[in-house]
């Protein structure tokens, strides 16, 4: 049977990018059975609608969704992020986002290969807080960052059952204890007493801010890093720039207890300076619908698809896609 895919073209080059993921995905003879769904930046500009409560629902009825980007300058930060993106991510209960890292950093003579889990519901992101006296002199903003145990424990043991499936068997938790000494505790004894559930699986700890050099200095002391929504969100911009670019990064926004579909999504936004011009590497978002096929249990396709993925000695949107696919389809 096929698998029923939410498509979420969105703003700028997501919709070609999206298309060339489709290309890859159905070279792999993966049957899918898609569905388009008009949201993002454009669409909120055309008729008021970001992701309306009725939309979602029909969301919860597919096997997956695949998000190109979303975002449009003329739209007010926030507007889509929060209704749109975070609304996905916080409705769908998609707590973990699983951003993979294989490629060889400046510098380096040899690749890297880890991949950050980044608890994806909680954090700063939730809203909590708000803004008195606006406008004035003695203006106060807030905006807490939000742990529970049950959030942070879950996202710890995804990390510690991924590790287990990969060869080194290595976890490293980072925060910042030694300044965020609430939530950061939190996080430590959530990660030490689940730890102590996976003897063979070894650990670590990098305060965010050592963290960032070791990304560029040594990433290949990396094995599963695990963290919180705002450091993982920072983190992975930088693990991108280490790994060959933004380009080429991609993440899965996952719903592990699967009590509905999760989401996949290049880390790139919409980039509309270069939008409609057929210049963007779609190589992120096929490497996201790779992660999507993976999670859908199609592993044999998965690995066909990223191993397609390396180096495709040509430019342009859909040659790039068309090599790819080709490369697929003949292995
Ligand atoms: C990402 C993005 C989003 C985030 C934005 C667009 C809300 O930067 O997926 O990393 O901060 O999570
Ligand atoms: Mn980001």
């Amino acid at each position: 049977m096929a698998y029923r895919i939410a498509v979420v073209g969105g703003d700028g080059i997501g919709p070609e990018v999206t298309a060339e993921a489709l290309k890859v995905v159905r070279a792999t003879g993966v049957e899918i059975e898609t569905v388009e769904f008009d949201l993002g930046g454009a669409r909120f500009l055309a008729d008021g609608e970001i992701l309306s409560d009725a939309t979602l629902n029909e969301l919860r009825g597919f096997d997956a969704i695949l998000l190109g980007a979303v975002g449009d300058p003329r739209v007010p930060p926030g507007v889509i992020e929060r209704g749109l993106l975070l609304k996905m991510r916080f409705e769908l209960d998609l707590y973990v986002n699983r951003r993979p890292f294989v490629g060889t950093a400046p510098g380096h003579s040899r690749p890297h290969d880890f991949v950050v889990i980044r608890e994806n519901t909680e954090g700063p992101y939730v809203g909590e807080g708000g803004v008195l006296r606006k406008g004035t002199p003695n203006e106060v903003a807030t905006q807490g960052s939000v742990n529970t145990r049950i959030g942070v424990e879950r996202c710890i043991r995804y990390a510690f059952d991924l590790a287990m499936q990969r060869e080194r068997h290595h976890v490293t938790l980072v925060h910042k204890t030694n300044v965020l000494t609430f939530s950061g505790d939190l996080w430590e004894r959530a990660f030490n007493e689940v730890a102590s559930e996976y003897p063979q699986v070894e650990t670590a700890y990098n305060h965010v801010d050592a963290a960032c050099i070791y990304f560029v200095q040594d990433p290949h002391r990396y094995d599963v890093v695990v963290t919180d929504n705002l450091f993982g969100d920072i983190l992975t911009d930088l693990g991108g720039a280490v790994s060959g670019g933004i380009g080429l990064a991609s993440s899965a926004n996952l719903n592990p207890a699967r009590t509905g579909p999760s989401m996949f999504e290049p880390v790139h936004g919409s980039a509309p300076d270069i939008a409609g011009k057929g210049i963007a590497n779609p190589t992120a978002a096929i490497l996201s619908a790779a992660l999507m096929l993976e999670f859908l249990g199609e592993d044999a396709a998965a690995r066909r698809m990223q191993a397609a993925c390396g180096e495709v000695p040509t430019e342009g949107t859909i040659a790039i896609g068309d090599m790819i696919a080709e490369r697929v389809a003949r292995n």
